[in-house]
């Protein structure tokens, strides 16, 4: 057992909690960790061929486990998890659907978990890389205005927007739930983000009936994104 908590709170925003979790290897936490994972978890968990993915993993689920936990009020032990077409994970109690919704993302040594009740939240942080292609990424995943303004930057702004762009995008498509089957070329961030701003309202193309609130969360450390439904 251990009384430390390997997360804190990051933002607290319009009923939605976002957490910020360490992920650097500790041999006592995830011992602990361990003990609260399912046995379909411990399966997953033993099957990642990479150290760093297998630890970073077992850290992030044993701090969502503990998370829920204690918002639904229930012993870690009596949540399970299912998937949604697209493989967005939601939490199963009593064998119905918690009234919690949630959404993960880590990078490196870093992770956040958005925690709010019934509206669809998606959440990404990436570590900015700057060995990276970002023009030729860019070119697979982003619309022709996100790629006209990037390519117009050199330097640390460039690669500030272009993780900028990245994480606003594949927020929503996790908060959609369709991760990369929505082709990410298809839409493009609000003007505001695009002009610097940090929050906007945003709606995807095909669908009209639906809006969402899209939240830049990046820091020195690292580029991050929240959408959620408002
Ligand atoms: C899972 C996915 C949605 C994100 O993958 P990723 O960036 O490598 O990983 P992240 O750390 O941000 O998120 C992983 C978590 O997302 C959750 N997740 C998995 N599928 C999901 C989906 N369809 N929707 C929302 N969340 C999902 C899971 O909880 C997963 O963590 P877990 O495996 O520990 O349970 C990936 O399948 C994907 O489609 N990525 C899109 C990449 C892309 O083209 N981005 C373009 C941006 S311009």
């Amino acid at each position: 057992m251990t009384d430390t908590a390997w997360w804190q709170v990051y933002r607290s925003m319009d009923g939605i909690e976002v957490f910020a979790i360490g992920l650097s290897p500790d041999a006592a936490l995830e011992g602990y960790a361990l003990g609260l994972l399912s046995q379909p978890e411990r399966t997953r968990y033993r099957r990642f061929l990479v150290e760093d993915a297998r630890q970073q993993f077992l850290l992030a689920r044993g701090a969502l486990r503990l998370l829920l936990s204690k918002r639904l009020n229930r012993v870690p032990a009596a949540i399970s998890f299912a998937t949604e077409a697209y493989g967005k994970p939601y939490a199963i109690v009593d064998d119905v659907p918690a009234p919690v919704s949630f959404n993960i993302s880590h990078s490196g040594d870093d992770g956040l978990i958005a925690l709010t009740g019934s509206r669809s939240v998606g959440i990404d942080l990436e570590r900015r890389r700057p060995q990276v292609d970002l023009d030729g990424v860019a070119a697979r995943v982003f619309g022709a205005r996100e790629r006209a303004v990037l390519s117009g930057l050199t330097g640390r702004k460039k690669l500030d927007l272009f993780y900028q762009l990245w994480t606003c995008k594949e927020a929503l498509i996790k908060a959609k739930g369709t991760g990369f089957s929505y082709d990410p070329t298809r839409f493009e961030v609000p003007d505001t983000i695009l002009a610097g701003g940090s929050s906007a309202r945003f709606g995807f193309p095909d669908d009209d009936t639906q809006h969402w609130m899209l939240e830049d969360l990046g820091s020195d450390t690292y580029a991050a994104a929240l959408a959620y439904q408002p």
